[in-house]
């Protein structure tokens, strides 16, 4: 499949299908059990539409925005994804090389490339996040967030949805062949997800913010939170940004979607907003899914699969996904009557009721 012929990122998925050797298909596709919090990411969407406003000038739409105080081309993010070195040799820098010409963030990982090798693929100046696992040996988290640090990355995106990993049925039927190079993991035999797993810690607490805070000045921004409750105890417990999340439906089973979340959120703690930055990820594959999740609020949207699946054409690829993404995004502020994101309010999203409310 030429990637002209591709137009938008569920093509990539498709060709990522023919293209990808079965192991990374098999990884990067794989989810929960019986996929319904993946299933339920992409469904969530559909449940709201947009309220759109007419006779605004829209000649000249401006899609800039900031995480953190950084400056982004776009309120778009490349979620954090270990082994993007499966569907392509040049793997994560790949990655990095198109985010940073993009002028996008990257929460990069400990991946097929050492984080070294990434923060050398980066452009000058290039803004990047580094996405933490704590390792059960604290000393080496410990390390490893000063090398970040030392290495000029822009914050930590702290994993808090993976004590354990899920149940992930895709990955355990797939044997890695012996021609992956997982540099940095203790391969074992049971599948790439196993193989991670051996390094979490499943003690993790709210208190090991202020421990994270100890070591670096680092903003640190709390990954996969998934209720109300919990962004409250982000907030109070020091997160400068809270990314909801669930891990694109491959940790628990019966997740809600971030969308949802979000738009509970607004509703019941429209104050929070102006506490902590709000970002979201999960199933989202179109410009339309961006932009109603910046009018709830959210400051910037992730996503996972979509650029691992457009890697498998290298950073061309890469470079494409982000390139339909910004034109569907300005087409949708078009549309809805918004010049910039900050004219992107939440009275322009109607959330539909589902059958059983
Ligand atoms: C992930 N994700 C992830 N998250 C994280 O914090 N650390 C990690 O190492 C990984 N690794 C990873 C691998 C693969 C193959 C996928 C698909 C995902 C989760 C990721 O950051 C993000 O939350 C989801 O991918 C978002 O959902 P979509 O965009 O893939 O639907």
């Amino acid at each position: 499949r030429p990637l002209v012929s591709v137009i938008n990122l569920n093509d990539f998925e498709a060709a990522a299908s023919e293209i990808l050797t079965r192991t990374a298909w098999a990884y990067y596709s794989s989810a929960a059990e019986d996929g319904t919090s993946y299933d339920n990411n992409l469904q969530a969407f559909k449940r709201y539409g947009f309220k759109p406003r007419v006779m605004r000038p829209v000649g000249t739409v401006d899609i800039g925005s900031s995480m953190l105080g950084i400056p982004t081309a776009m309120p778009v993010f490349v979620c954090p994804a270990a082994l993007a070195g499966l569907g392509h040799p040049e793997g994560e820098l790949n990655i990095t090389r198109a985010a940073g010409k993009a002028g996008i963030i990257q929460g990069a990982t400990n991946a097929t490339f050492p984080i070294e090798d990434i923060a050398a693929a980066r452009l000058e100046n290039q803004p990047l996040f580094y996405q933490l696992y704590v390792n059960r040996d604290r000393k080496e988290s410990e390390r490893i967030i000063r090398l970040v640090d030392e290495l000029g990355f822009k914050g930590i995106m702290l994993t808090v949805d993976a004590p354990i990993l899920g149940k992930r049925e895709k990955d355990m039927r797939m044997h890695l062949p012996k021609v992956v190079s997982l540099r940095f993991l203790p391969v074992n035999p049971t599948g790439v997800s196993a193989s991670l797993d051996s390094m979490f810690d499943a003690n993790l607490q709210w208190s090991d913010i202020a421990w994270i805070k100890s070591i670096t000045k680092l903003p640190v921004i709390i990954k996969g939170v998934q209720t109300v409750e919990d962004v409250e105890l982000a907030v109070e417990n020091g997160a400068s940004g809270v990314l909801l999340s669930n891990h694109g439906g491959r940790q628990l089973s019966y997740a809600p979607a971030a969308i949802d979340v979000l738009y509970e959120l607004r509703q019941r703690r429209p104050d929070l907003f102006d506490r902590t930055e709000i970002y979201i990820d999960g199933g989202i594959r179109r410009g339309s899914d961006v932009v109603k999740a910046l009018a709830l609020g959210a400051r910037g949207v992730g996503l996972g699969r979509p650029f691992l699946y457009s890697n498998a054409y290298g950073e061309r690829g890469v470079a494409k996904a982000i390139g339909i993404l910004e034109e569907e995004i300005v087409t949708t502020m078009c549309l809805v009557g918004a010049r910039k994101v900050s004219d992107l309010v939440p009275e322009m999203v109607c959330r539909y009721p589902t059958r059983s409310e």
